[in-house]
């Protein structure tokens, strides 16, 4: 009796092993699976013609103008792209953030070219001011410098609603203002634009993963810090209440940003939540591992993989990366 236990025992401890020996053994049991499906590509847009504008501190990627965004489409689209998420430079800062609602503004201009281009792909634009107001922030400001959240909330939805009216399929909110989500729904739907979903960056953190991106934005505060409206990073029961708060508001799906030190939160959220939940594997990850392979300390093509499959295991339905491009041809390849 003792015995057949202990060979049952051995037979078992043996049995994970065996099913590591080749890698098509290790396909038939992989239990998560990266599909090019699951990429949102952030692109940056500027003014001017023939801009190609590399991020220095993003290698691999640029800031483009409107003129190269059907090539950018096609190219998405083939890798088997579906998406991706618009970030604009404009011509000029002011402390209202004007360009952020014009009608000709520059992602405005983008969302246009780019349906045009391919009224199929999905096109979600980044809703926020801190690209256009003169200090960087991601609202307005009131007496002494302060960020006035209900203020601010008025011309974040006017942002919404130019880019839905340019044909946005999904605005996506990541100022982190209060009310922000049930304001923009009820001006979409006020306006009559009801299909426009919305993506709420609901749990945002005052991260320092953002570095790089500020330097592709342009978006870097003149003064002060994030912090009075992103949350506080140690804080994850408040990061799964704003993501209820959000959908309560009318929020389709929801974010948590950035990913990897945060994959905790992306488990809790798709375990409560049952809308798709999205997470932003943000600039500062993506510098990380471009600047460590540049460095030959890490290899690129293993730890991309590794990276995004872990933010789908923890739950991530939708990963909004800047290795995109690269992990779909690899994918690609990966099938041939
Ligand atoms: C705008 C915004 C930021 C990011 C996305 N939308 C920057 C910030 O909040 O400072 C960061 C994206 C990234 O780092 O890749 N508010």
């Amino acid at each position: 009796m003792l015995d057949t236990n202990r060979a049952t025992q051995l037979a078992l401890s043996r049995r994970h092993r065996r099913l590591r020996r080749s890698e098509t053994l290790r396909r038939m049991v992989r239990e998560t699976r990266l599909a090019a499906s699951d990429f949102v590509y952030p692109l940056f847009v500027t003014h001017g013609r023939d801009v190609r504008a590399p991020i220095a501190a993003m290698p691999g990627q640029s800031r483009l103008s409107i003129d190269q965004l059907p090539d950018e489409a096609h190219e998405l689209r083939a890798l088997g792209i579906p998406a991706l998420i618009l970030f604009g430079l404009p011509a000029r800062k002011d402390a209202r953030a004007s360009e952020a609602y014009a009608a000709d503004g520059i992602v405005q201009q983008a969302v246009r070219v780019l349906k045009d281009a391919d009224p199929d792909l999905v096109v979600l634009t980044d809703v926020c001011l801190c690209e256009y107001t003169d200090h960087g922030h991601c609202g307005v400001l009131g007496a002494g410098g302060v960020v006035e959240n209900d203020a601010s909330v008025e011309l974040i939805a006017a942002t919404a609603l130019s880019q839905a009216e340019a044909g946005a399929d999904v605005v996506a909110p990541s100022d982190m203002m209060d009310g922000r989500v049930g304001a923009i729904r009820g001006t979409l739907d006020g306006a009559g634009l009801p299909d426009v979903a919305i993506l709420a960056y609901a749990a945002k953190f005052a991260s320092a993963f953002y570095g790089p991106f500020r330097e592709a934005a342009d978006s870097t505060p003149a003064f002060g810090d994030r912090r009075s409206y992103q949350m506080d990073p140690p804080n994850g029961r408040e990061a799964l209440s704003e993501i209820a708060q959000d959908l309560a508001e009318g929020a389709d799906m929801v974010m948590v940003k950035p990913a990897l030190p945060y994959l905790d939160l992306i488990r809790q959220a798709r375990d409560r939540m049952d809308c798709p939940i999205a997470a932003y594997n943000v600039s500062g990850e993506y510098a990380m591992v471009k600047a460590a392979a540049a460095n030959g300390w890490l290899e690129e093509n293993r730890v991309v993989p590794e990276v995004l499959t872990a933010i789908k295991r923890a739950g991530a339905d939708l990963i909004l990366t800047y290795h995109a491009k690269e992990m779909a041809r690899w994918l690609q390849r990966a099938t041939d």
